[in-house]
């Protein structure tokens, strides 16, 4: 646990101490930021899982928000509503100090399965979404942001980690193979993961016509492997914002990569456009580059390489390397 600091900060009044612990001094909003920890949840989201009126979740999350507790990011007419990262106002540590004893303390199961109700709602959306677009997927793609605008960036970042050809790469979310001509070129061992039958028979029939033999497919969930794998690259090019729990799957991933192993993550940069939502399904409207290293870090990763490719169509897209470094 962090220690407390003995001698005045600088900048650090005592009303603002007072005001962060008054926000955090009630029972509901206790649990509000416990159930922050990993996730980001839209207003409504949080009405379902305590079973409160959107007024009455409106006035605690403001509380919390004017302690420097919680921020908020709009996703097209939703707030989401995060815990706040660090900042630099002297008060840090109290909230810190908050947050780590919170994370000690069990969700109530009332609020754990209105959690789990909500993620089960966002997979399904997402999973419904390419069930009844296989046929579209290509254009879909072409809306937000190509394989052809990032496909050499992630192609080069994997050459340059020199990893050995021995090992196992899995693409999760392979849509029509592209990378998996590329990986199967690199590595003895391919998989390709998609929870979607429809899109993995695609990427399936995509790697036939090209002759590339010798890859697994998978049908599971990121989120939640019911197979075992093991990996030594894991790639997943715009497939994060259409997850239910981008945070935790990150865990995930860390567990299944070998010690030395790397993860790289191709997605979009946080944008506004939010008619993405329903034209293409996803569920989150990027990442800021922040974000994804604070989940990145808290599931173990080391930060690597980043890569910033120019904005096309009103999207920034990011490639990103995390390194496993040790477990959590
Ligand atoms: C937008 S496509 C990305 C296709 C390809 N990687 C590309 O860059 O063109 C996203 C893919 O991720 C898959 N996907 C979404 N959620 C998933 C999950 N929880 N587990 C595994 N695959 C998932 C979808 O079925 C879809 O095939």
């Amino acid at each position: 646990m962090t220690k407390v600091q003995s001698n005045p900060t600088p900048g650090a009044s005592l009303n603002q101490a007072t005001t962060i612990l008054k926000a955090a001094g009630d029972e509901l909003r206790g649990q509000i930021l416990r159930i922050l920890q990993h996730d980001a949840f839209g207003v409504l989201e949080l009405c379902r899982i305590f079973g409160l009126r959107q007024p009455a979740m409106s006035h605690h999350l403001k509380i919390l928000s004017q302690a420097g507790l919680v921020t908020s990011r709009r996703e097209g007419t939703c707030i989401f509503y995060r815990r706040a990262y660090a900042r630099d106002d002297g008060l840090d540590t109290l909230r810190q100090q908050i947050f780590a004893q919170l994370d000690t303390c069990a969700i109530p199961d009332e609020a754990a399965a209105g959690m789990t109700a909500v993620h089960e709602e966002r997979a399904e959306n997402s999973q419904a979404f390419f069930r009844n677009n296989v046929d579209n997927f290509r254009e879909q793609q072409d809306l937000i942001a190509s394989y052809s605008l990032y496909g050499d960036t992630v192609v080069d970042l994997i050459d340059s980690l020199n990893l050995p050809t021995s090992g196992t790469a899995l693409e999760v979310g392979p849509g029509e193979g592209e990378l998996l001509l590329e990986l199967a070129k690199r590595f003895k061992r391919v998989s390709a993961l998609d929870n979607s039958a429809e899109m993995l028979a695609r990427a399936k029939t995509a790697c036939e016509a090209k002759s590339i033999g010798g890859i697994k497919f998978l049908l599971d969930d990121i989120c939640k492997p019911a197979t075992k794998i093991r990996a030594d690259l894991v790639t997943m090019n715009m497939v994060l914002h259409h997850l239910a729990r981008p945070a935790d799957t990150l865990k995930v991933v860390h567990n299944l990569l070998n010690e030395g192993g790397v993860l790289i993550i191709t997605d979009l940069c946080q944008h506004d456009q939010d008619w993405a939502h329903d034209a293409c399904g996803d569920l989150w409207l990027g990442f800021c580059p922040e974000e994804l290293e604070h989940w990145a870090n808290s599931a173990g990763f080391t930060v690597g390489n980043s890569q910033f490719l120019a904005q096309r169509n009103g999207f920034r897209i990011q490639v990103r390397q995390f390194m496993r470094s040790g477990s959590v």
